[in-house]
């Protein structure tokens, strides 16, 4: 049996002495996958130094080897072409993207170093599977050095349509180096037909089928949507650690519905439109007012890019204005906490929820939307309410209350049906998303790519 080689930035391998839970769907995703396989786990270390040496280790069944970067890396390659160019862009926030030549020198130069390094520990029977946005070229650099393997590429992040991708200086030297790979793959349908009219429009290509031909070389592009631990998931949202969350939630709401929403605190997610979706509840339902909460947890993210600093400063103002504008005695409309918390405590939190307030402006997936789903009781289920820009809109637009994040009318109507949706009407609509966030699990989509990466070539 082949190995897999997994490269990402953030490698979060199982560590010893930590019960944490991780942060990024990615990292969650993953650690599922790669515990079943015999490889291992390349990426940054998450520490600044000069050392460009790679620290193997292997616990919990899981092989990592990380690297350091030095501090003009991570300010070039991941603060800057990573988290200022690549993420907004991808994010279609052209507002936000910033160029710079040094950033995308920063992000080669990283790449080339990740590459050269990881090269030398990949046998010839190998599977390489390279993730999200942070990692473009690095399947270019393996091919520089003569590594034949089948090479995939996973991208968590939206691809841009064309239109906005073509305001990236240098944008088609980046969707090339995509070319080095075998498979492509891209959480939705809708990202693959952006890289599929990117190709036709900008580079002359072909699409037959999942077939991509630009210049005489074909790779497979495909939709292959990532899913949670459903299994796990579930059976951890009925044990000691949930029901603990989930009574200590139940105890402190005195007989009030939670509204809840759990998302890193990225200008993607949405949440001053959220707060403002909420607040229109709040004004068009004065007696319901105090019958409700929203329980924001936000934990801080990127904190050294400005935009990321903005945003936090704008949530701050908004709850703090709209809980001096409504809050009473004994009661507060927002409880904002910039904190994260095991999965297993916001599963929870999660089942103690009547609704699940998911709403990003846009996203690749939302694993939050799916772990809400796979954390109800099924006889009382709580409702999610999913913006139609996230990733997960495809699956889980079934069963969720669909609405126009940018809509404040639209949220706060959401919010005003599902508190008042009967019980039945509540199950068939959790049962339709269930049966999707168990079928197709994180397992399907490993095996999905996997399936589609072993494939002999065209
Ligand atoms: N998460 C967590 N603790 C927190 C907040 C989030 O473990 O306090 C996890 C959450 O359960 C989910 C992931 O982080 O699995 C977030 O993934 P998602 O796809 O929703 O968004 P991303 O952060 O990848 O943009
Ligand atoms: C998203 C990205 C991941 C990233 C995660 C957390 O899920 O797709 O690649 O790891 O956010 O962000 P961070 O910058 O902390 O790694």
């Amino acid at each position: 049996m082949s190995r897999l080689i997994v490269i990402s930035n953030r490698v979060q391998a199982p560590q010893p002495g930590t019960g944490g839970g991780a942060q990024g769907g990615l990292a969650v995703a993953l650690n599922a996958a790669l515990a079943e396989e015999d490889g291992i786990w390349f990426g940054w270390s998450g520490d600044t130094s000069d050392n460009r040496e790679l620290r193997f280790q292997t616990y919990g069944g899981v092989t990592s080897a990380v690297m350091d970067l030095s501090e003009q890396d991570v300010e070039e390659y991941y603060d800057g072409y990573a988290n200022r160019t690549l993420w907004p862009l991808f994010h279609y926030r052209l507002d936000l993207t910033e160029f710079e030549r040094d950033f995308q020198g920063g992000y080669e130069r990283v790449n080339r170093v990740f590459g050269e390094r990881i090269g030398p520990h990949i046998e010839p029977d190998d599977l390489v599977w390279v993730h999200d946005y942070h990692m473009i070229p690095l399947g270019w650099v393996l091919r520089q050095q003569g590594i034949t393997n089948r090479i995939g590429f996973f991208l968590h992040i939206p691809w841009p349509p064309r239109r906005l991708l073509t305001a990236l200086p240098d944008h088609r030297r980046l969707v090339e180096a995509l070319f080095a790979y075998d498979v492509v793959g891209f959480q939705n349908e809708e990202w693959l037909d952006s890289f599929f009219n990117y190709v036709k429009e900008e580079m002359d290509g072909t699409v037959d089928g999942n077939n991509v031909t630009v210049g005489g070389r074909t790779i497979c592009a495909i939709s292959c949507p990532i899913g949670i631990e459903a299994k796990d998931f579930i059976a951890g949202a009925a044990g000691p650690v949930a029901r603990a969350a989930q009574l200590n939630q139940l105890e402190s709401a005195v007989g009030r519905s939670l509204i809840v929403g759990v998302d890193r605190l990225d200008y993607s997610k949405g949440l001053p439109e959220r707060f403002a979706g909420y607040e229109r509840f709040l004004q068009n339902h004065p007696d319901r007012r105090a019958l409700v909460y929203l329980l924001q947890i936000a934990p801080p993210s990127r904190t050294a890019v400005q935009t990321y600093r903005d945003i936090r400063n704008n949530l701050e103002q908004m709850s703090g204005r709209i809980n001096g504008a409504y809050a009473d005695t004994d009661w507060v409309p927002i409880r904002y906490v910039n904190k994260g918390y095991p999965r297993e405590v916001l599963a929870g939190i999660y089942r103690a929820a009547r609704i699940g307030l998911v709403t990003p402006l846009r996203d690749g997936m939302n694993l939050v939307a799916k772990e809400y789903v796979a954390a109800q009781d099924p006889r009382d289920p709580g409702v999610l309410i999913l913006s139609r820009f996230a990733g997960a809109a495809q699956q889980l637009s079934v069963g969720a209350l669909m609405i126009n994040p940018y809509s404040a009318e639209d949220i706060a109507d959401g919010i005003d049906k599902a508190l008042r949706m009967p019980r039945a009407e509540r199950i068939d609509r959790w049962q339709a998303m269930i049966e999707n966030v168990v079928e197709e699990d994180v397992i399907w989509w490993r095996k999905r790519f996997i399936d589609a990466l072993s494939a002999e070539t065209q």
